[in-house]
């Protein structure tokens, strides 16, 4: 009997899921959303947890400004309505990698409810970890890696989050981030004592 004929073909005939995915992957795939001020920590710890994934056989993958703005998103500045469509885009493309079993590591300022409300819908409440990183503006204004808040201050830089646009902290994260008092180490094994019940794998 000829595929052609009757139209099925034993590949086409199964659409291959997300929990398919998975379980090749041997993980649950799930959307980490960093929020907080710029300079709080978030890329640092994002990229620490996702080494220690890694050693331990996960798969994921971070999104952060540097890699998002530049590319997809560089069309897109800090007006009220672009930081929603950055947002927008950024979970739409999370939920792709999601499908592929993959765990999104994202860090995005996301600086109020309704842009991370967004995040949730597009995801699912469900897929949806937030964790907040509660970084003073003090500290990161004192930090200020990238020479940004002075710029800020001076009002060379326009609606600069924190200092002339908002920052509304999260009412109920999965977990909250105090970067002045615990070292990285410490902020990975907490997240991981969160995270790992949500993505490990138990075989049928
Ligand atoms: S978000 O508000 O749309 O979520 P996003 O996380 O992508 O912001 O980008 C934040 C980064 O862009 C900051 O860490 C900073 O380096 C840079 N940046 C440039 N202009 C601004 C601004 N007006 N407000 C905040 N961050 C800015």
């Amino acid at each position: 009997m000829s595929y052609e004929h009757n139209n099925i073909h034993p590949i086409f005939d199964k659409i291959l899921k997300r929990s398919d995915k998975e379980e090749l992957l041997h993980q649950h795939s799930i959307v980490i959303w960093f929020t907080g001020l710029s300079g709080s920590g978030k890329s640092t710890i994002a990229k620490a947890l996702e080494l220690e994934l890694h050693s331990r056989g996960y798969i994921s993958k971070v999104l952060d400004g540097d890699n998002v703005r530049t590319g997809i998103n560089n069309n897109l500045g800090f007006s009220e309505d672009d930081r929603k469509e950055n947002i927008r885009r950024i979970a739409e493309v999370s939920k792709l990698f999601m499908e592929c079993g993959i765990i999104l590591i994202n860090c995005f300022i996301s600086p109020t409810h309704n842009i991370r409300n967004q995040v949730k819908e597009i995801v699912g409440a469900e897929n949806y970890f937030e964790i907040y990183v509660s970084t003073s503006l003090e500290t990161c204004e004192k930090r200020d890696t990238k020479g940004i808040y002075a710029k800020a201050r001076k009002g060379l830089i326009k609606e600069f989050t924190g200092i002339s646009a908002p920052y509304e902290a999260p009412v109920n994260p999965d977990i909250e981030i105090k970067t002045e008092e615990h070292s990285i180490d410490d902020e990975v094994q907490i997240i991981l004592n969160k995270l790992l019940p949500r993505i490990e794998f138990i075989e049928a």
